[in-house]
Parts: C-alpha cells; structure tokens; sequence
C-alpha cells in the first residue's frame, strides 16, 4: 500500500464508484463493507468502471490504477492518509462508523463524508477530532461527473479543507464548496423534484416517460429526474429524502408512496434491475 492510499468504508453503489476513480487516478484503496457479497460484487463492478471511465476519456488510460484490498475489518483502514465514509444513508450507522473510524486513524488523517444530507455538524458530534471531518457529495457516477460538492462544517478546520481539496485536486474533481445544511444545495434541490416527478406520475397527470422527456426536452435535464431517481438507488432516496424531512421539519420532503412501494417491492433502480423504468437485468 502506498503511503498515501485511501479508505472507502461502503462498498456499495457510491463507494465502488468513489474507489474506480481513486484506482483509477493511481490511488490504492482500502474497501471495506460488513458484507462479503457486497465486497465480492464491487470487484467486479469496479473493474467495469475502470474500464467505462478509461472509454470515456474520464480516466488516464496507460497509467498502473492503485491496488485494491477490499475487507470486512475497519482496522484495515487505520493507515490510509485519508478516510470516504459511503456507507447506507442512515444517521445512527454513520455516527457509529464515525466513531470506530476516528479511534483508529491517528491525527491529521481527514476523514470525509459522503452523506447525501446529513449536517457534517451533526456526524462531527461522533467523532474524535471534529477539526478533520468534512463532507464531500460526490455524485453518481463518482468516476464519470467531474464537479463535487464539499461541505464545510462549522468545526471543519483549515488544514482538513486544504487536505481535502488537495486530494480532490488530484483525482480530477472540480470542487465547489458550500455550507453545511440538511441536504447541502444539490440533495435539497434534487432529491425534492425527483420525489415531485414521482408524484405527478401516481397523480396521473403524465407518464414515467413523459415526464423524463419534458425534463430533458424543455428544461435541459440531462436524464430526467426518474432516470436519475433508478440511477441513484431509490432506497438512498427514500432514506435521504426521510432525513431531509426530519432535518428541516418539512414534511413535504417526506418520501411520497410511489417510491414508497417501489422500496417495499425491491424495485430500488439499476441495481436491482427495475426501478422507475425495467432495465432487464441487473445493471451497475
Ligand atoms: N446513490 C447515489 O447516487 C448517491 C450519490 C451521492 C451520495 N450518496 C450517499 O453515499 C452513501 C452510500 O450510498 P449508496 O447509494 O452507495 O448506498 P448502497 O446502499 O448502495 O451501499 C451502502 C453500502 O454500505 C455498506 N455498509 C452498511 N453499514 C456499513 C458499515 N457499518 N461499515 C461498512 N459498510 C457498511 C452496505 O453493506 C452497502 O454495501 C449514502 O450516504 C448516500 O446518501 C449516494
């Protein structure tokens, strides 16, 4: 491992696309999950995002990508430079991952939160030295979307924003970076349209598909919000848009039934093959 390697805790949809494009970059990754399975399918997603990202000119072909060590043990992670917690969008499993994580790694290791919304202020409360937590949105796919959200905590300190960016700088990232709120600017504006489209569908008032190639068409949306909605895992949405609800004491953030019994039926998007739209087979 190189001394400048990475910690992904979470091997799912994010954390394999996060680990791509550091492997990618000439990064090693540590990938840790509590399920082997998980672990075992992220091999292989990962090693097709290498290639999609290197196709598609996102991703420096003829270059050695870093090492991958995937684990079911956090404390395979206490040596990385620096830690991407992408774990379930659930507060209290990240406080606990928080808590573990940050009793492992020595000081100065910045640790860096994935959380679709949850306040970074709020995670800081778990961890030891909240100087070196920051949030970092990255978006889906991590290895494709060029921009990153980064979030400042109120008690994020100068040397962990200057380490973050330093690494986003060199993963290829353009960064933008924001305050800390629920659901920072692009859950907050996102996640409520999608919830929104899905709606408007159960209303009757438009198809799936038309809602999307309104979107696109007339605004300019580069998917449609219910592409995107099975891109992103309608789980995570449910789960983020629930948070955000919580947060902010909005309830008409509250995930609406139609997403709510796409999550009961498993139909949670691309990964499991049928979402808002029937993508035959499990995609990733
Ligand atoms: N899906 C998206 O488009 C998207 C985009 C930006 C940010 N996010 C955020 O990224 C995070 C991960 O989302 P996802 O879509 O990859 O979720 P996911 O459900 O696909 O994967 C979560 C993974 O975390 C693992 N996990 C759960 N508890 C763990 C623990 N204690 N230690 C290690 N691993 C653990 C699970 O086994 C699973 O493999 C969430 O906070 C989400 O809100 C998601």
């Amino acid at each position: 491992m190189q001394s400048d390697s990475i910690a992904v805790l979470g091997a799912g949809v994010m954390g394999r696309s996060i680990t791509a494009l550091a492997l990618g970059r000439g990064v090693d990754v540590v990938l840790v999950d509590v399920s082997d399975a998980a672990l075992r399918d992220a091999r292989t997603d990962i090693a097709q995002h290498l290639r999609h990202g290197q196709f598609m000119g996102v991703l420096p072909s003829g270059r050695t990508p870093g090492a991958l060590t995937t684990t079911l043990s956090a404390e395979d992670a206490a040596g990385a430079a620096s830690v991407i917690e992408a774990i379930t969008e659930d507060a209290s499993a990240k406080a606990r991952v928080m808590a573990e994580i940050s009793a492992l790694v020595p000081p100065g290791v910045p640790l860096i939160t994935n959380t679709s919304g949850i306040p970074v202020a709020e995670l800081a409360k778990s961890v030891q030295r909240p100087a070196e937590l920051a949030g970092v949105h990255f978006m889906n796919p991590a290895y494709l979307i060029e921009m990153v959200e980064v979030v400042r905590g109120p008690r994020t300190g100068d040397a962990t924003m200057t380490a973050v960016l330093s690494l986003l700088e060199r993963l290829g990232k353009k960064t933008v970076v924001v305050r800390d709120a629920p659901g920072f600017v692009t859950s907050r504006l996102l996640h409520p349209m999608i919830n929104e489209a899905a709606r408007i569908v159960s209303e009757g008032t438009a198809s799936v598909e038309s809602v999307d190639l309104l979107m696109r068409g007339c605004l300019g949306h580069p998917t449609g919000p219910l592409r995107t909605a099975d891109l992103i895992g309608l789980d995570n949405l449910a789960d983020a848009l629930r948070l955000l609800a919580e947060r902010t004491g909005n309830s008409t953030f509250e995930p609406c039934e139609l997403l709510m019994e796409k999550v009961r039926r498993g139909d949670l998007g691309r990964k499991t093959g049928r979402g808002f739209y029937d993508y035959g087979e499990v995609l990733s």
